[in-house]
């Protein structure tokens, strides 16, 4: 997983600004950096391993001549973070300079036989074959697009990559197969980028490359060919958000600004209601709905179970993405699988879709416009939650949830739930005015090695959300579990070191919690509840507590609830002096198996 950006100016020093680009990027990876730019004395090239910051600090990247390059970041899949497996990668005579985001499959079989014929490599990565194939390509007499366009035919997996060459100091080359690419159309200046956010100060007019298409930029513009080497006429589409709105717009981390767009993030999902009637209506013959998704998309999912059987009887199932190959064979045409996925490029959410489509009709919810999985499912809603930056999904995850909740409203012919949808912005911004309640419990609880979350029916999938915030930003192991199965083994963890948040919103599940309540107090654990403000309960019998408006009731809590539950965790990851936005091992788009 990494990020990649090149750009061809008209008459600007590039390195600078594929510095602030690649910056930008850092989301999709963060262990190493690097620059390429060429002019007429050929290839230049600074990289090194850590965050972009700390290489800046030592190599200057932004010192290299030139007003063409490409620059990448990297998330390791193939060999340790280290200068020599950092991106650009080289030819052997330093002349061609490659960068690439994805998996080259059967790139030992390509090495092994590159080797044999005395070609030298210098990294463990899987990338390195890509310039030394175009180099023994342009030996053979072919130009660069062609050399590109040969090497792209043996090499299978998944790829994003840009490519410059010491014979053509104007020009890049872009490919894509899995992996994503657009192109930003400026004024006189040109640009490839992994998403829109590395390039949004300099253009909002972006093309969105398809797979298998090959992408010529040079000063005189964009050409985009088809496998075949035919020009393939394609649309410009303009961007509707600013570069703000990917910025921390002054707070601390931006995963603290995206919780606190999460009103906003809601109105606009919400816009998606006609969308998604339109696209129930074309759902005849239906009879089986199955959620495939990864990570906090696979909790939105389970809450989407109990909202679709429960208010339509259909029954619903809902599969790790990762698992989903392992399950599928009892779908057919009457299915309907619904993938739910922020970036839309989660690989094992890809495989699934793929296979899925095989059987049945495909649904696709997913937050990053034109990514691959918009281009494979067979219906797309868009959560509209705009750019999340942050590893840890928090917007996101409640724009996924309004979607859900809106499709399984229209589908049941809900309408006072579909109404009741309006009123949840409020409700969040009444939570996010008294965050300084979660803060203080933040400090008290932040020293603890262990955490469980509990809650019954639609509370938990919150309660596995917020122990998966817990463990992904603060590194405290977090344990969610369903509130009645605590006392079939995990009862045995409880003590006075483990706190358990308890997720009680009012409603029909509420007695059975305080049950399960009842039965870790006296166990000896701290419990903090997020409860009805008119709980009385809560109000007396709890050591510590966040209350939410008691309008809220049961039935719309997971979208209310939560908010508390990433506050929780955000505060206690600061308190520890840790970074929430970039947590270790974690990336925010995983486009591994
Ligand atoms: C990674 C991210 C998670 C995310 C999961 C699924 O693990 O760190 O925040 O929930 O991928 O990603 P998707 O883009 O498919 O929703």
């Amino acid at each position: 997983m990494c990020g990649i950006v090149g750009c061809v100016l008209k008459n600007r020093k590039v390195a600078p600004i594929l510095l602030e680009s690649i910056g930008k990027l850092e989301y999709r990876g963060y262990d190493s950096v690097g620059i390429s730019t060429v002019d007429q004395n050929g290839i230049h090239l600074k990289k090194g391993s850590g965050k972009i910051k700390e290489v800046n600090e030592k190599i200057d990247l932004g010192e290299l001549p030139g007003t063409t390059g490409i620059a990448h970041v990297r998330w390791a899949t193939h060999g340790i973070p280290s200068t020599e497996n950092s991106h650009p990668h080289t030819d052997n005579e330093g002349n061609i300079s490659v960068v690439h985001n994805g998996i080259i499959e059967n790139f030992s079989e390509i090495r092994e036989s590159l080797e044999k014929e005395g070609y030298i490599f210098k990294s463990q990565t899987d990338t390195e074959i890509i310039p030394i194939l175009i180099e023994k390509n342009m030996n053979k007499g072919l130009n660069l697009e062609d050399a590109v366009n040969e090497a792209l035919k043996i090499i299978k997996g998944s790829y994003a990559i840009g490519v410059i060459s010491k014979d053509n100091p104007n020009e890049i080359i872009g490919a894509r197969n899995d992996s994503p690419l657009i192109i930003g159309v400026g004024d006189g200046d040109y640009f490839i980028a992994s998403d829109a956010t590395a390039i949004i100060n300099h253009t909002k007019n972006v093309i969105y490359v398809d797979n298998g298409e090959l992408v010529i930029l040079n000063s005189e513009g964009v050409v985009v060919k088809d496998s075949k080497g035919n020009v393939v006429d394609k649309n410009i589409d303009v961007i509707d958000w600013d570069a703000e709105m990917a910025q921390k717009e002054g707070y601390d981390y931006f995963m603290l600004k995206e919780i606190h767009e999460q009103d906003s993030a809601i109105r606009d999902t919400l816009s998606e209601k006609d969308k998604i009637a339109e696209i129930i209506s074309n759902l005849d013959g239906i009879n089986r709905i199955c959620f495939v998704a990864c990570g906090t998309s696979f909790h939105a999912s389970l809450t989407g179970k109990y909202l679709i059987e429960s208010m339509s009887g259909i029954s619903t199932d809902v599969i790790l993405a990762s698992e989903f190959r392992y399950s599928a064979n009892t779908l057919d045409e009457n299915t309907l699988v619904i993938f739910i996925s922020q970036s839309g490029e989660t690989a094992d959410t890809l495989k699934a879709l793929k296979l899925a489509k095989k059987t049945s009709k495909t649904l696709a919810i997913v937050n990053v416009l034109g990514s691959s999985a918009t281009r494979e499912a067979d219906f797309v809603i868009y959560t509209r939650a705009g750019p999340e930056i942050g590893v840890a999904a928090t917007k996101t995850y409640i724009s996924q949830l309004v979607c859900i909740y809106m499709f399984a409203a229209i589908l049941a012919d809900n309408k006072e739930l579909l109404n009741t949808l309006n009123e949840v912005p409020d409700y969040v911004s009444e939570v996010l005015s008294k965050e300084d309640v979660v803060k203080d419990i933040a400090s008290k609880y932040s020293d603890v090695n262990d955490f469980f979350f509990i809650g019954r029916g639609l509370s938990y999938p919150t309660a596995l959300e917020g122990a998966l915030k817990l463990k992904e930003i603060t590194y405290i192991h977090g344990e969610g579990y369903a509130a009645g199965e605590l006392k079939h083994g995990p009862l045995a963890l409880i003590d006075d070191d483990v706190p358990v948040v308890v997720v009680l919103p009012p409603g029909d599940n509420y007695k059975k919690t305080v049950s399960n309540l009842e039965e870790v107090k006296a166990r000896g654990a701290h419990v903090i509840a997020i409860g009805s403000c008119e709980d009385d309960f809560i109000k007396t019998e709890v050591e510590d507590s966040f209350c939410i408006n008691d309008k809220v009731k049961e039935i719309i809590a997971p979208l209310i609830y939560v908010v508390p539950l990433q506050l929780l965790s955000y505060y206690i990851s600061v308190e520890r002096g840790l970074d929430p936005d970039k947590p270790k091992n974690l990336a925010k788009c995983v486009t591994v198996e």
